[in-house]
């Protein structure tokens, strides 16, 4: 796992960019993506780039469940408005939230992971450890699955909708071992409110507890962070 530490979101941004780049360069054709405040910047700088992406497939880590591509606060319409509408990619796939049967949309995920492995996962961290939507105490092999938001994550995520009660409690995610296929990770965490949980991904046991610390066992992982998302660091 290497750790590299920045001044700003927007230097951590360029960070990411290159390695996104110069994986494209190498011949990957495929990228996870992640939602959340974090990756914006990345977003932005791909969007402002001259950069080509239309060979590329994208496929995103999870969805809220009972939101539709149209709704405000679902990830596919996040996708859209800060990547999608602006840049042209070969396809696109993100959980279906309104699917009518969740385990029939869970293994088609399931099967569009196996035929598209991913090149370069993006990934922010939620305060708790969560990646994706894997919440502490999610096994280490799970594959797509449905999950239950923690109040914790339903708390931090209200922010965003009108208030507390309009947050699902429900998504669909990408599992642990379908984010740890990818053969490259980065993931992006800044500011105070994630020390905590980058100290435990970074030095702590590798357990269910944390699910961001099983990255210690991915042969490749870059986590880019500023200097208060790594304040508990101890280097
Ligand atoms: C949500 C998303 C995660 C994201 C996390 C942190 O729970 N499912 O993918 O990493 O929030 O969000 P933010 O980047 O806004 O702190």
């Amino acid at each position: 796992m290497k750790v590299i530490k920045v001044e700003t979101q927007e230097q951590g941004a360029q960070v990411a960019f290159e390695l996104v780049r110069e994986k494209l360069e190498a011949g990957g054709q495929v990228l996870g993506l992640a939602t959340g405040s974090t990756p914006i910047a990345l977003y932005q700088a791909m969007v402002t780039s001259n950069d080509d992406f239309s060979d590329v497939t994208t496929i995103n880590l999870d969805e809220y469940i009972g939101l539709s591509a149209s709704h405000e606060q679902s990830y596919h319409y996040f996708m859209d408005q800060h990547l999608f509408k602006h840049k042209a990619f070969k396809q696109h796939f993100l959980p279906n939230g309104l699917a009518d049967d969740l385990e029939v949309e869970t293994s088609r995920y399931n099967q569009i992971l196996d035929q598209y492995p991913i090149d370069l996962q993006v990934l922010g961290l939620g305060q708790n450890g969560h990646i994706g939507f894997n919440e502490p105490g999610t096994a280490f092999s799970s594959q797509t699955h449905v999950v239950n938001l923690t109040e914790s994550t339903i708390q931090a995520n209200a922010r965003f909708f009108e208030n507390n009660q309009h947050v699902p409690r429900q998504a669909i995610s990408m599992g642990i071992a379908s984010i740890m296929s990818a053969k490259t990770i980065v993931l992006m965490a800044y500011g105070v409110e994630k020390a905590a949980a980058v100290k435990g991904m970074v030095e702590g046991p590798v357990t269910e507890t944390c699910p961001a610390s099983i990255l210690q066992e991915h042969a490749d992982v870059v986590v880019i962070v500023d200097h208060q998302a790594a304040s508990q660091l101890s280097t």
